[in-house]
């Protein structure tokens, strides 16, 4: 027997409806394998920011710092500003947290069609290790004369050797223990952004000299972008910044199928905090409340979770399932071409769990 205490945030819109699945999944992998996850729901959301003018509680951050781990749906609802939204919830957490790492894997897993043609399971499998607590996303700045029409807004990038140096390292690292390709690419920009990025080049030239069984190349990311649609089968580990790191994994999604299954988890692998855990996607407005959303991405996220926290017979089992439900092709929500709900696809899950 073993306990996990989990601080559980829905969010907004679709995440609250996939984290319902992701919770239902977990439990159902708990009874089998004698896990007992004691779930921490807070409310914090567009919601309670309607009831509290803040979307959580002042010290909220901080009570978040003895949980094995934070479990997170999606933010954002388009009647608040986003800056709004995810300054006051998500890009804190990931910050105070110093969960530097985001890792996003894209896998086409068996019985997902890729939007592009001829591609089989498995010839896509790569994973984006994103930078995620400074770069572009440092969070410095400001406005100077508001709403005059000479207004100026200034928005600082920040990359810091420390950063650049253990970012690339653990890309390295994971590239050595996934054992696939042993390549790790690093994308750039520092052929316009001379500061920033010419640091993050040097530095990832220096810390490959420290790997020399794993082989390398550097992408800008135009053609990185390029390429992820043209020959993502190219790639291994990708190492990338906040911003393009983000935009990249957006691309690594949809060539796998959807967003609907992309995974993620934001890692502070030292351990010194809790690592917090939701899935590429956002709150989809466009599709909240009607039982469409995938509740994949966020249950392949819980996978991540549970294995981070050790337990890596439920989290295979997990992952299997969902890789069952997918090859068998019968509960599939609209984005992967069927017709099912969110629940169902839930509740097959579940039930799938050996
Ligand atoms: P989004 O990811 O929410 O949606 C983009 C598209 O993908 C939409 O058409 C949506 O319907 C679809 N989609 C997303 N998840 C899906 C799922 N699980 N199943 C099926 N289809 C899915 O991105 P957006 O529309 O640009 O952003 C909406 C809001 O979410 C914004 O407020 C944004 O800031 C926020 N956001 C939050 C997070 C987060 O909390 N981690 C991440 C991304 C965006
Ligand atoms: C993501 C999201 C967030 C990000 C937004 C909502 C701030 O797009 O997790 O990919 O850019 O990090
Ligand atoms: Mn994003």
């Amino acid at each position: 027997m073993s306990e996990h205490k989990i601080a559980v945030i829905k969010g907004d819109g679709i995440g609250v409806e996939v984290v319902d699945e992701a919770v239902k999944v977990l439990n159902a992998a708990g009874e089998k394998y004698g896990i007992t996850w004691n779930f921490d729901e807070l409310p914090w959301s567009s919601d309670y920011y309607d009831q509290h003018q803040q979307m959580m509680p002042d010290n909220g951050v901080e009570q978040l710092r003895d949980y094995d781990a934070i479990f997170l749906g999606a933010v954002g609802r388009p009647d608040i500003q986003d800056h709004i939204t995810l300054n006051g919830l998500l890009l804190p957490i990931r910050r105070t947290f110093d969960q530097f790492v985001c890792e996003r894997p894209s896998v086409l897993y068996p019985g997902v069609t890729s939007p592009l043609s001829g591609k089989k399971p498995f010839d896509i499998d790569m994973v984006v290790i994103r930078e995620n607590t400074e770069g572009e996303y440092a969070n410095m700045g400001g406005h100077l004369y508001e709403g005059d029409p000479n207004e100026v807004a200034i928005q600082t990038s920040a990359f810091t050797r420390r950063g650049c140096e253990r970012i690339i390292r653990y890309s390295f690292e994971l590239a050595r223990r996934r054992g696939k390709k042993n390549h790790v690419t690093s994308i750039t920009k520092s052929n316009a952004l001379g500061y920033g990025m010419v640091l993050w080049d040097r530095t990832f030239q220096a810390v490959a000299e420290d790997y020399p069984d794993i082989t390398t190349n550097s992408l800008l990311i135009d053609a990185a972008c390029m390429d992820f649609i043209r020959r993502p089968e190219a790639f291994d580990v990708v190492v990338a910044s906040n911003l393009f790191g983000d935009i990249l994994t957006d691309i690594g999604a949809v060539v796998t199928g959807s967003v609907g299954l992309a995974s993620s988890a934001n890692f502070d692998p030292t351990r010194a905090n809790p690592s917090m855990f939701e899935p590429t996607h956002g709150s989809a407005p466009d599709i909240a409340g009607q039982g469409l959303a995938n509740p994949m991405a966020q249950i392949l996220t819980s996978v991540m979770m549970v294995r981070h926290l050790g337990e890596d017979a439920a989290a295979d089992a997990i992952e299997e399932s969902v890789k069952r439900v997918l090859e068998v092709g019968e509960i599939l929500t609209p984005d992967l071409g069927g017709s099912a709900s969110t629940s169902s696809v839930g509740d097959a899950i579940a039930a799938n769990i050996s």
